[in-house]
Formats: C-alpha cells, structure tokens, sequence
C-alpha cells in the first residue's frame, strides 16, 4: 500500500481502491471538498513527488504540480502539500 505524506507533518497508508481524498478521510482527517468530482477544486493541492492515477475528469483548474485529490488514487508513495484539513473532533 503506498504512503501519502502530507504537508510534511504526519504519513498514512493508503488504500487502492480509494481516492486521496477519501484516504484522508478513512484517517480521521476532515479534508477541505466541495463537488468530489474534479469540478471545483476546493481540494486541490500540490504533488512533491510520487505518482498518481486519475479516475475522474478534472475539470477544475490546476496548475502543474497541482492534483485534485477527489478523482485520483496514489500510484506510488506520493508527498503532497497545501492540503488543507482539519481534525476531525473526537465525540465521547
Ligand atoms: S472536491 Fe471539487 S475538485 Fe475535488
């Protein structure tokens, strides 16, 4: 299973059948989204380095670098930045 490093802070795994974005979400992390289908680019963030596969159209604007975590899986171990996210709150 590859790993997803993100903004330099924390690592997880990744699983294959899923996106990055709901990878971040099986990890407790409430990443920031919007349409979940390439169209908005609320997710977008930038791919240091690693590979990875797109299972949607991406119609939101991305420059190079750039990836939208909504329509694509990580092919290898990927670093990625400027994911923006929160925790998600912990409810007794
Ligand atoms: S959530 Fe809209 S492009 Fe990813």
């Amino acid at each position: 299973m590859p790993s997803i490093k993100i903004n330099g802070i924390t690592t997880i795994q990744s699983h294959p059948s899923n996106t990055i974005l709901e990878t971040l979400e099986r990890a407790e992390l409430e990443p920031e989204y919007n349409c979940r289908d390439g169209h908005c680019g609320a997710c977008r963030c930038t791919l240091i380095s690693g590979e990875v596969e797109y299972v949607g159209f991406a119609m939101a604007y991305t420059q190079e670098k750039e990836i939208l975590p909504c329509i694509c899986r990580a092919k290898s171990d990927i670093e990625v930045k400027d994911v923006k996210y929160t925790l998600k709150e912990r409810r007794a």
